[in-house]
């Protein structure tokens, strides 16, 4: 059986502890997404930059090389929502690699606006690969969202 990928960037924690859930379940592999810059601490300061990338468009780089996709068939791929979609690094993970005829899995961690716009995102950069509606999990709820996961996951057929 192939093997599934568990990407995943986090600022503040709560989206890796969803990511480690998920690689438990279907014993998958972790791999962070992870900028080669480093975001602010400071809450409103790491808004502002969060802002000017994704005004900028920019691709950040990454910090860790990406694993061969040629093993998985299956990527899910998490991360907080940052001002309606995905962090700028994901974009850049996202076009780093060939995701066409794979399964993304995309979650999120947020405080009100789940998905956002990100799954649409996701498939923009991937066109040819099947981007599944995601699972999004309030911040608040993280330490308790294993069941959610597991129910998510038995809806999509993926356990
Ligand atoms: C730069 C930035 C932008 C954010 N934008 C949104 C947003 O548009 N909508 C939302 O619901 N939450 C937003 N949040 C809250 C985060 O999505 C939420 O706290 C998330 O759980 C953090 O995940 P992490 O601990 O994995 O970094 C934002 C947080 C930051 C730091």
């Amino acid at each position: 059986m192939s093997k599934t990928l568990v990407a995943y960037f986090s600022h503040s924690g709560n989206s890796q502890v969803i990511a480690k859930e998920f690689a438990e379940v279907l014993n998958g592999d972790l791999f962070e997404i992870k900028a080669r810059h480093v975001y602010s601490n400071h809450y409103n300061t790491v808004v502002e930059e969060a802002k000017r990338e994704l005004n900028a468009k920019a691709r950040p780089a990454l910090l860790h090389p990406l694993p061969d996709l040629k093993e998985y068939e299956t990527i899910v791929i998490g991360y907080p929502n940052w001002w309606g979609t995905m962090p700028m690094p994901c974009f850049t993970f996202l076009e780093s690699a060939d995701f066409s005829y794979k399964t993304i899995i995309p979650f999120c961690t947020h405080e009100g606006s789940g998905m956002g716009r990100s799954e649409q995102d996701i498939q923009s950069l991937c066109s040819l690969a099947q981007v599944l509606k995601g699972l999004a999990i309030r911040g608040s709820a993280v330490q308790k969202a294993q069941q959610s996961i597991v129910n998510y996951l038995k809806e999509n057929q993926l356990i």
